[in-house]
């Protein structure tokens, strides 16, 4: 069969036998810990939204109710904060690490797929805490959104895109909700498993490694 014929599974198999330049095992490690994280954020998450509710009237009662009722609730929440946390550390690192390899250099569409995935991994993280919808998110909403607002031509359309109207209300906190769990998340998913495989691909062709 040619090379461009095969599957994903035989793609999978040749890169797993095929030696990892000593060089990029480090890397390899990190980006095995930033997916690992990213899928225990997407479980805890899948988890706490069988039972948050995100409407204003219902969400602290919901939170409440995950952290005091339901079955290890508390861990799944408390491994989703600081897993978070870990997640976009594990990502600043990685980029830290191919910043002082040069590593961007010859394949730039790794870094800009790094850079890219570890923006959107702090806006889930950014758009989680506004998740709790207390006084505080509430006005952490309102501020950032009137920042927003002034980014020149699309701040305006932007602004009213996220907050679903002309006020803050039910809608922003079910906008930020899907973001937060669907939008963002999938975004990170194609972007992780796009440099996942571009790296698979390198490693095969023996081209991985150096700069
Ligand atoms: C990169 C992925 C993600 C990151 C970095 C992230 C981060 C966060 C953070 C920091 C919070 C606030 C936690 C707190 O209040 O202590 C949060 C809340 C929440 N997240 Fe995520 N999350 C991610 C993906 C997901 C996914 C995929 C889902 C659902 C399918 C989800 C569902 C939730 C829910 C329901 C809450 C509200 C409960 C709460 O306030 O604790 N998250 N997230």
């Amino acid at each position: 069969m040619a090379e461009h014929e095969q599957g994903i599974p035989d793609m999978l198999k040749a890169a797993l036998r095929s030696p990892i330049p000593h060089e990029l095992r480090g890397d390899l490690g990190l980006g095995a810990l930033v997916i690992a994280l990213f899928l225990l954020q997407v479980f805890t998450g899948i988890l706490m939204s069988l039972y948050y509710q995100p409407s204003p009237d219902a969400v602290a009662e919901s939170v409440q109710y995950i952290m005091r009722d339901v079955s290890w609730g508390w861990l799944v929440r408390g491994l989703h904060h600081w897993s978070s946390s870990a997640l976009i550390v594990a990502c600043l690192v990685h980029l830290a690490r191919a910043v002082l390899a040069a590593r961007y250099r010859g394949r730039a569409w790794y870094w800009y797929l790094g850079v890219l995935a570890t923006m959107l991994v702090i806006l889930s993280a950014f758009t989680g805490e506004l998740l709790t919808w207390d006084n505080d998110a509430y006005w952490r909403v309102r501020a950032i959104l009137a920042d927003v607002e002034t980014i020149p031509l699309v701040g305006p359309e932007l602004a009213a895109i996220v907050r679903g109207g002309s006020e803050v209300s039910a809608t922003t906190l079910s906008r930020t909700y899907s973001a937060h769990s669907l939008f963002v998340p999938w975004m990170v998913w194609m972007l992780l498993i796009s440099s996942f495989g571009l790296i698979v691909r390198d490693v095969r062709r023996g081209k991985a490694g150096g700069s």
